[in-house]
């Protein structure tokens, strides 16, 4: 068992920190760096590897996460009302909100501008008036769900890392 737990809270806390490393990296640095960068800039981001990898990162997280929950809490009322289980639980829910932010449109979103990027670069030259108003429309909309995402995995990297002394 205990080594079950090791093996679950190394997976969980690498991923974690990839994730929410990666989540900072790119709303506080590649976002406004791409935006400085004036439409197309984003063709120099290898936005699907990002996500893929993120995607990843997220999915090991959350899994190892909810087993160790499960063995952690054993879902007891005392644990779960306890300043620990407090942290852990609230940590928890905001981790969980940011996977399925990723799940349903940061990820979706990032992808779709990953291809319109290529789509242009493939043709060269300047993006069409169509294709700027998509890039436009998927970095604003990237943009929103990336901060919320950042806040949202920032907050549960922060309770989970001071739960214990609660
Ligand atoms: C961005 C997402 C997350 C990050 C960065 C993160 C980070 C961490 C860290 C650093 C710890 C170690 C705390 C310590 O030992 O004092 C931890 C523990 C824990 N996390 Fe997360 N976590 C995330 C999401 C989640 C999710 C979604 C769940 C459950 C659904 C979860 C459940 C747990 C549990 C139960 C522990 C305690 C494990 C134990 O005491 O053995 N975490 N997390």
């Amino acid at each position: 068992m205990q080594f079950i737990l090791i093996i679950l809270r190394l997976v969980h806390i690498v991923a974690g920190a990839f994730w929410a490393g990666s989540a900072l990296l790119i709303a506080l640095v590649l976002l406004p760096g791409v935006r400085r960068a004036g439409p197309g800039g984003e063709r120099h981001l290898p936005m699907a590897a990002i996500s893929q990898a993120m995607g990843l990162a997220a999915l090991l997280t959350t899994a190892a996460g909810l087993l160790l929950y499960g063995l952690v809490s054993r879902f007891a009322g005392g644990w779960i009302v306890s300043p620990l289980g407090i942290g852990l639980t609230l940590g928890s829910l905001a981790g969980l909100a940011a996977f399925l932010l990723g799940l349903l449109s940061t990820g979706p979103t990032s992808q779709k501008l990953g291809t319109l990027a290529g789509q242009i670069g493939a043709a060269g030259g300047p993006p069409r008036p169509e294709q700027a108003a998509e890039l436009a429309r998927l970095q604003a909309k990237l943009a929103t769900s990336s901060t919320v995402s950042t806040i949202l995995t920032t907050a549960a990297l922060m309770l989970m890392a001071v739960a214990r002394y609660l």
